[in-house]
């Protein structure tokens, strides 16, 4: 059974792994694919860039979903709480170095970002730093990196005939 990038949007991720493996076979196994935001680096030499970027991300991600940001990281001790043996995770961080590619995951794109933030307070924050990282578009800088975790563990019990 796999549920992909879900539990990041959850306010109750362990009711519904708990209910996840309920559903699941016995022995069966389950995966599970959520993102880290935490782990959302661009590269840049602007202070904006370097220093208050898991500000921003934090923001963002606040204003889209109610759920944890790293949810992606919590994961293998979820699993594991829930009984699931032979839990495995694995981190798969993903480069990018197009904006326009990076626009396909990460909350880069401006008029969907202004758009979220609406008359938020940080709304001139998530600005300023969008355009540092228009600048490092311009001098074909761009770089940008976030991890994706990928997680598994297996129900106990008998297979029913
Ligand atoms: C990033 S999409 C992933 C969709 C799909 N699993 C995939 O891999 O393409 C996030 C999904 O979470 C769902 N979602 C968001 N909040 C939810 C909630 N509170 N309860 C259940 N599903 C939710 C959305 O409907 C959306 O389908």
């Amino acid at each position: 059974m796999r549920c992909e990038r879900v539990t990041q949007h959850l306010t109750e991720p362990d009711k519904a792994i708990a209910e996840l493996v309920r559903v699941l076979r016995p022995r069966g196994r389950l995966l599970l694919i959520d993102t880290d935001w935490d782990s959302m680096l661009p590269d840049g030499s602007s202070t904006l860039l370097r220093e208050r970027t898991p500000e921003v991300i934090a923001i963002l991600t606040g204003q889209v979903s109610k759920g944890d940001r790293t949810a992606g990281r919590t994961l293998h001790r979820r699993m594991i709480q829930t009984g699931l043996t032979d839990v495995q995770a694995e981190p798969v961080t993903l480069v990018f170095d197009v904006l326009a590619d990076a626009n396909q995951l990460l909350p880069l794109d401006r008029h969907m970002v202004m758009g979220i933030m609406g008359d938020h307070p940080a709304a001139g924050l998530c600005s300023a730093w969008l355009d540092a990282l228009d600048e490092c578009v311009a001098d074909h800088t761009f770089l940008a990196t976030l991890t994706i975790w990928v997680a598994s563990g297996s129900k106990a019990g008998v297979p029913q005939p």
